[in-house]
């Protein structure tokens, strides 16, 4: 019997720094990603229907026997994981809060914790209740940052706009006695801001992404062993714009995505 591929989803390139742990982790599975670029941002949108557009994507990505899902976006998995979850029994649904919130945990020495994430995401509280369940002592502080999802998707890294706007979000909590001493980047697409939130705040400040704890938990819940000696195969899908999706998911995947590559589905 051949196993499926392994599915991850978000609302456009930002899993894509889930994707490359992943692979890291895993390199003989197969992966297929969807991008639902048509409908980005959901960190915007209401609970209900970020829970709708993640239950549609999952559903194309069930059609192509998915052995897992991987639910590469915090803003889905802070309202939707539980109604996948209930929606596919038989498939492992993994979300990427969960393994953020963990990986905080664990890494801020002091427990004074900062969170960034979309205006849903820190709306909905997910990682709050995460971290107050794993380090019931640790003092959390939150703040949307949700232009640096449309910086990401543009390509600006590391930019002159870049910078002004991570100093006008971080700005006051880069300084001070009660600076925290780690920040999550409670959103996939934010890793790729790493270089510049860092130059900004320092070697001091420990920054979380959950890509690696994520990719170790997906791990953990495969059934079988897909292995190490032959590469796994990677299938792109997206919602629209098969060349910006490949031109700005190069950078966020970490190698080349080919235009031709880019399956554009309807969800
Ligand atoms: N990458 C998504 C996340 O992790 C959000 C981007 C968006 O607003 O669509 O939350």
């Amino acid at each position: 019997m051949t196993l499926g591929p392994i599915g991850v989803f978000d609302s456009g390139v930002g899993g894509l720094t889930v994707l490359r742990a992943l692979r890291a982790r895993l390199p003989g599975a197969d992966f297929v990603y969807l991008g639902d670029t048509a409908r980005l941002p959901y960190g915007t949108k209401s609970p209900d229907t970020v829970r709708r557009y993640a239950l549609q994507a999952a559903e194309a990505l069930r059609s192509r026997d998915v052995r897992a899902l991987v639910v590469a976006c915090n803003t889905a998995s802070g309202v939707a994981l539980e109604a996948l979850a209930e929606h596919w029994p038989d498939v492992p649904v993994v979300g990427v809060v969960e393994p953020g919130a963990a990986a905080a945990c664990r890494r801020s020495p002091t427990g004074n914790i900062a969170v960034i994430g979309t205006e849903s995401t820190i709306r909905g509280g997910a990682y709050q209740a995460a971290i107050a369940r794993l380090r019931p002592a640790a003092r959390v502080r939150v703040r949307a940052c949700s232009v640096f999802v449309a910086l990401a998707e543009e390509g600006w890294f590391d930019t002159p706009a870049a910078e002004a706007v991570a100093r006008a979000y971080l700005g006051d909590w880069l300084e001070g006695d009660d600076a925290p001493d780690a920040l999550v980047l409670g959103c996939t697409h934010f890793p790729v801001l790493t270089d510049l939130i860092r130059r900004l705040a320092g070697e001091a400040l420990v920054l979380v992404d959950s890509a690696t704890t994520t990719a170790e938990v997906v791990a953990d819940v495969l059934t079988d062993d897909p292995g190490t000696t032959s590469v796994g195969s990677l299938q792109f899908l997206a919602t629209d714009g098969a060349q910006r999706f490949a031109a700005v998911g190069s950078r966020f995947l970490g190698q080349p995505i080919d235009p031709t590559d880019v399956e554009i589905v309807d969800l």
